[in-house]
């Protein structure tokens, strides 16, 4: 049972605290999509769950045990890199089973571990190449293979696709969700990419400043952020904020009083009225099956539009709108959701 629990973990380098007191529960087989902006801690976090680092303060538990004290290699966790780290003068088959060989496992019982994750990685006519004979993608997963053979409990991805190109990313994000299936491992994925994060994730934690935000599933962090932060950072383009006597004076608002000092609303979920919340057009991006329509209020504040199909407005056009109904939300002065 490969669960992972983090009690209260800080980890600190000279005096920066770069994890503040992280907590979260992740169960066997789970796969997690850990996300928040640049600098976060995100892959110091994934590195203190590796072994890599020591955390200052807290406990990691792996399997119901604290490994706190327990090396990297007995952690029962694998370790996939950005930067896929292969041994260039290596093949494939030997970037594969070295990890293996350096911790002793004999040599027959190394190659069918070679030969399965070649199978299921679909490496096998690859076997005898060396890294620079291969795509971004191939090298990917040559690097996941690595992963495969020690045969983990948890997976550990920073970032794995973020060198490939657009089109690459979404097979190997279909390969990634295939592969959590057909290896029942837990997974945690860091990602900047909102795309990978909800569609890939059974829960995501959102980390920023070395703070745990919130951890959801990724429609329930849609639907209900916790806070402003997480409104903001979930969903693209990113949700429109708006001061409460601007959503007052368009009328959005029932009459009961309320600590909420602003509200937002998501792109998509605003919808045209015959009257309501004036924005005028100064800029429309026609992406194909979908119109971003970007509006000024006349106090200069900017918001987005998001709808199905090619929009008609113009520079200069005035549009009227309004939340779609259960699409409003309010945040109070410290930024939580009321509701
Ligand atoms: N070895 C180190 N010594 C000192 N500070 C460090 C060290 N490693 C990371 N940091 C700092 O810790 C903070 C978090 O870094 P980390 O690499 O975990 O961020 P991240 O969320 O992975 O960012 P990115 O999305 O850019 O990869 C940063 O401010 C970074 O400068
Ligand atoms: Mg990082």
């Amino acid at each position: 049972m490969a669960t992972v629990s983090l009690k209260n973990v800080d980890k600190s380098f000279g005096n920066v605290h770069v994890i503040k007191g992280a907590s979260v529960d992740i169960a066997d087989q789970e796969f997690v999509a850990l996300v928040g902006p640049s600098g976060c801690g995100k892959s110091t976090l994934l590195r203190t769950i590796a072994g890599l680092e020591e955390v200052t303060g807290g406990e990691i538990e792996i399997g119901g045990r604290v490994v706190n004290n327990v090396s990297p290699s007995d952690r029962q966790v694998a370790m996939v890199f950005q930067s896929y780290a292969l041994y260039p003068h290596m093949t494939v088959r030997e970037n594969m089973s070295f990890g293996l060989e350096v911790t002793g496992h004999p040599k027959a019982e190394i190659a069918p571990k070679v030969d399965r994750a070649a199978g299921i990685l679909r490496l096998e006519e690859l076997m005898d190449r060396k890294p620079k004979q291969l795509s971004g993608g191939q090298r990917q997963r040559v690097a996941i293979g690595r992963a495969i053979v020690r045969d983990p409990g948890v997976f550990l991805f920073d970032e794995p696709l973020s060198n490939l190109d657009a089109e690459l990313r979404v097979q190997m994000r279909v390969e990634l969700a295939l592969l959590h299936q057909e290896l029942s491992a837990t997974m945690i994925y860091v990602t900047h990419d909102q795309i990978e994060a909800m569609t890939l994730a059974d829960k995501i934690v959102v980390l920023h400043g070395g703070v745990i935000e919130q951890v959801g599933a990724p429609m329930e962090l849609y639907d209900r952020p916790a806070n402003d932060f997480v409104a903001g950072f979930i969903g693209s383009p990113k949700m429109n904020m708006f001061a409460a006597d601007v959503a007052a004076q368009a009328g959005w608002l029932s009459n009961e009083a309320s600590s909420a000092v602003k509200f937002g609303v998501r792109p998509e979920h605003m919808v045209r009225a015959g009257h309501g919340l004036a924005g005028q057009v100064f800029h429309v991006e026609h992406l194909g099956g979908q119109t971003l329509t970007h509006l000024k209020l006349a106090s200069g504040h900017e918001f987005v539009l998001s709808e199905p199909g090619a929009g008609g407005d113009a520079a200069g056009d005035t549009v009227h709108l309004r939340p779609a109904e259960g699409c409003l939300h309010a945040f109070d002065a410290n930024g939580l959701a009321v509701r």
